[in-house]
Protein backbone atom coordinates (compact mmCIF):
# COMPACT_ATOMS: atom_id res chain seq x y z
CA UNK A 1 0.00 0.00 0.00
CA UNK A 2 1.53 3.70 -0.73
CA UNK A 3 1.06 6.27 1.31
CA UNK A 4 0.33 8.56 -1.00
CA UNK A 5 -3.29 7.07 -1.01
CA UNK A 6 -4.26 8.67 2.51
CA UNK A 7 -3.16 12.08 1.16
CA UNK A 8 -6.06 13.86 0.05
CA UNK A 9 -4.12 16.33 -1.84
CA UNK A 10 -0.64 18.47 -1.24
CA UNK A 11 -0.51 21.63 0.49
CA UNK A 12 2.40 22.63 0.14
CA UNK A 13 5.06 20.91 -2.76
CA UNK A 14 8.78 20.08 -2.82
CA UNK A 15 9.42 23.40 -4.82
CA UNK A 16 8.05 25.57 -2.27
CA UNK A 17 9.94 24.11 0.40
CA UNK A 18 12.73 24.86 -1.28
CA UNK A 19 11.78 28.18 -1.67
CA UNK A 20 11.13 29.01 2.07
CA UNK A 21 14.29 27.81 3.24
CA UNK A 22 16.18 29.85 0.70
CA UNK A 23 14.03 32.65 2.07
CA UNK A 24 14.30 31.75 5.54
CA UNK A 25 17.83 30.83 5.88
CA UNK A 26 18.85 34.44 3.67
CA UNK A 27 17.09 36.29 6.27
CA UNK A 28 18.14 33.86 9.27
CA UNK A 29 22.02 34.65 7.83
CA UNK A 30 21.65 38.24 8.02
CA UNK A 31 20.14 38.43 10.99
CA UNK A 32 22.13 36.41 13.03
CA UNK A 33 25.48 37.48 11.35
CA UNK A 34 28.25 37.99 14.38
CA UNK A 35 26.15 36.36 16.80
CA UNK A 36 25.75 33.38 18.44
CA UNK A 37 23.94 31.28 16.77
CA UNK A 38 22.03 27.99 18.58
CA UNK A 39 19.85 26.16 15.95
CA UNK A 40 17.43 24.24 18.41
CA UNK A 41 15.10 21.73 16.56
CA UNK A 42 12.30 19.96 18.11
CA UNK A 43 12.57 16.24 17.87
CA UNK A 44 11.45 14.02 15.92
CA UNK A 45 8.79 16.40 13.28
CA UNK A 46 11.51 19.37 12.70
CA UNK A 47 14.64 17.17 11.95
CA UNK A 48 13.62 17.41 7.78
CA UNK A 49 13.01 21.06 7.92
CA UNK A 50 16.26 21.91 10.14
CA UNK A 51 17.96 19.44 7.72
CA UNK A 52 17.24 21.61 4.98
CA UNK A 53 17.05 24.75 6.93
CA UNK A 54 20.69 25.02 7.79
CA UNK A 55 22.22 23.85 4.98
CA UNK A 56 20.69 27.44 3.57
CA UNK A 57 22.10 29.50 6.27
CA UNK A 58 25.67 30.97 5.88
CA UNK A 59 26.44 32.23 9.30
CA UNK A 60 28.45 30.39 12.03
CA UNK A 61 26.28 28.39 14.12
CA UNK A 62 25.72 25.39 16.12
CA UNK A 63 22.65 23.10 16.36
CA UNK A 64 21.39 21.27 19.13
CA UNK A 65 18.03 18.83 19.88
CA UNK A 66 15.01 18.98 22.35
CA UNK A 67 12.55 15.68 22.83
CA UNK A 68 8.97 16.63 23.99
CA UNK A 69 5.51 15.34 22.87
CA UNK A 70 1.81 16.52 23.38
CA UNK A 71 -0.16 14.98 20.36
CA UNK A 72 -1.95 11.38 20.81
CA UNK A 73 -3.24 10.80 17.38
CA UNK A 74 -4.82 14.24 15.25
CA UNK A 75 -5.37 16.06 18.87
CA UNK A 76 -3.17 17.74 21.12
CA UNK A 77 -3.67 16.66 24.85
CA UNK A 78 -2.46 19.88 26.02
CA UNK A 79 0.03 18.09 28.69
CA UNK A 80 3.85 18.63 27.48
CA UNK A 81 6.05 15.58 27.79
CA UNK A 82 9.67 16.69 28.22
CA UNK A 83 11.44 13.59 26.27
CA UNK A 84 15.01 14.89 25.89
CA UNK A 85 16.76 17.81 26.67
CA UNK A 86 19.72 19.91 25.23
CA UNK A 87 23.60 18.74 25.02
CA UNK A 88 24.73 22.09 24.13
CA UNK A 89 24.85 24.92 27.63
CA UNK A 90 22.37 27.49 25.93
CA UNK A 91 23.93 30.29 28.70
CA UNK A 92 24.31 33.30 26.15
CA UNK A 93 23.25 31.74 22.98
CA UNK A 94 21.15 33.27 20.50
CA UNK A 95 18.42 30.70 20.09
CA UNK A 96 16.52 29.97 17.35
CA UNK A 97 13.89 27.71 17.90
CA UNK A 98 13.04 25.57 14.83
CA UNK A 99 9.88 23.69 14.63
CA UNK A 100 7.88 21.57 12.10
CA UNK A 101 4.61 23.19 12.84
CA UNK A 102 3.23 26.16 15.29
CA UNK A 103 -0.59 25.01 16.27
CA UNK A 104 -1.75 25.79 20.03
CA UNK A 105 1.96 26.92 20.49
CA UNK A 106 1.25 25.11 23.67
CA UNK A 107 4.58 23.14 23.25
CA UNK A 108 6.88 25.87 22.20
CA UNK A 109 5.49 28.13 24.91
CA UNK A 110 6.74 25.26 27.23
CA UNK A 111 9.95 25.39 25.41
CA UNK A 112 10.27 29.07 25.47
CA UNK A 113 10.40 29.08 29.21
CA UNK A 114 12.87 27.01 30.06
CA UNK A 115 15.08 28.41 27.86
CA UNK A 116 14.61 31.62 29.28
CA UNK A 117 15.44 30.24 32.80
CA UNK A 118 18.65 29.19 31.09
CA UNK A 119 19.99 32.07 30.29
CA UNK A 120 20.11 32.30 26.41
CA UNK A 121 20.80 35.82 25.17
CA UNK A 122 17.61 35.79 22.80
CA UNK A 123 15.07 33.21 21.76
CA UNK A 124 13.36 33.35 18.72
CA UNK A 125 11.05 30.65 16.46
CA UNK A 126 11.06 29.59 12.91
CA UNK A 127 8.07 27.23 12.00
CA UNK A 128 8.10 25.73 8.76
CA UNK A 129 3.94 25.86 8.85
CA UNK A 130 2.06 27.94 10.92
CA UNK A 131 -2.03 27.03 11.63
CA UNK A 132 -3.24 30.07 13.29
CA UNK A 133 -6.64 29.25 13.34
CA UNK A 134 -5.94 26.71 16.64
CA UNK A 135 -3.89 29.00 18.52
CA UNK A 136 -3.81 28.63 22.70
CA UNK A 137 -0.75 30.34 23.90
CA UNK A 138 0.19 33.60 23.40
CA UNK A 139 2.85 33.08 20.95
CA UNK A 140 4.28 33.89 17.23
CA UNK A 141 7.12 32.84 15.09
CA UNK A 142 9.72 34.79 14.33
CA UNK A 143 10.10 33.25 10.94
CA UNK A 144 7.46 31.35 9.39
CA UNK A 145 7.53 29.36 6.34
CA UNK A 146 3.46 28.96 4.99
CA UNK A 147 0.30 30.20 6.60
CA UNK A 148 -1.74 27.21 6.58
CA UNK A 149 -5.47 26.33 7.40
CA UNK A 150 -6.90 24.64 10.50
CA UNK A 151 -6.44 21.08 8.64
CA UNK A 152 -4.34 17.87 10.03
CA UNK A 153 -1.03 17.83 7.77
CA UNK A 154 1.54 15.04 7.24
CA UNK A 155 4.53 14.39 5.71
CA UNK A 156 8.38 16.21 5.62
CA UNK A 157 8.63 15.43 8.89
CA UNK A 158 5.09 15.10 9.84
CA UNK A 159 3.35 12.62 11.76
CA UNK A 160 0.16 11.16 12.16
CA UNK A 161 1.07 8.29 15.00
CA UNK A 162 4.92 8.07 13.65
CA UNK A 163 3.73 7.59 10.25
CA UNK A 164 3.88 9.42 6.65
CA UNK A 165 7.50 11.57 8.01
CA UNK A 166 9.14 10.66 5.15
CA UNK A 167 6.64 11.80 2.92
CA UNK A 168 8.91 14.43 0.44
CA UNK A 169 5.51 16.84 0.31
CA UNK A 170 3.24 18.87 3.13
CA UNK A 171 0.27 17.05 3.11
CA UNK A 172 -3.37 16.95 4.30
CA UNK A 173 -4.78 13.97 6.06
CA UNK A 174 -7.38 12.08 4.44
CA UNK A 175 -9.77 12.15 6.95
CA UNK A 176 -10.76 8.15 6.32
CA UNK A 177 -7.22 7.48 7.83
CA UNK A 178 -8.87 8.69 11.52
CA UNK A 179 -12.41 8.56 11.06
CA UNK A 180 -12.97 5.35 12.70
CA UNK A 181 -10.57 6.18 15.62
P1 LIG B 1 1.36 22.76 19.51
O1 LIG B 1 1.95 22.58 20.87
O2 LIG B 1 -0.12 22.52 19.51
O3 LIG B 1 1.71 24.08 18.85
O4 LIG B 1 1.86 21.59 18.60
C1 LIG B 1 3.13 21.50 18.17
C2 LIG B 1 3.43 20.10 17.71
O5 LIG B 1 2.25 19.34 17.45
C3 LIG B 1 4.17 20.16 16.41
O6 LIG B 1 5.54 20.19 16.63
C4 LIG B 1 3.74 18.89 15.73
O7 LIG B 1 4.61 17.85 16.06
C5 LIG B 1 2.36 18.59 16.27
N1 LIG B 1 1.31 18.99 15.31
C6 LIG B 1 0.50 20.06 15.35
N2 LIG B 1 -0.31 20.12 14.27
C7 LIG B 1 0.01 19.05 13.52
C8 LIG B 1 -0.45 18.56 12.24
O8 LIG B 1 -1.33 19.13 11.55
N3 LIG B 1 0.15 17.42 11.81
C9 LIG B 1 1.12 16.75 12.49
N4 LIG B 1 1.59 17.18 13.67
C10 LIG B 1 1.04 18.32 14.18
MG1 LIG C 1 5.69 16.68 16.72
Amino acid sequence: MSLEQDVERVLVTEEEIRAICKRLGEQISKDYQGKRLLLVSVLKGAVVFMADLMRSITCECQIDFMAVSSYSGTKTTGVVKFKKDLDINPDGCDILLVEDILDSGITLEYLKNILIDRHAASIKVCALLDKPANRKADIQADYVGKVIPDEFVIGYGLDYDEKYRNLPYVGILSPKVYADQ
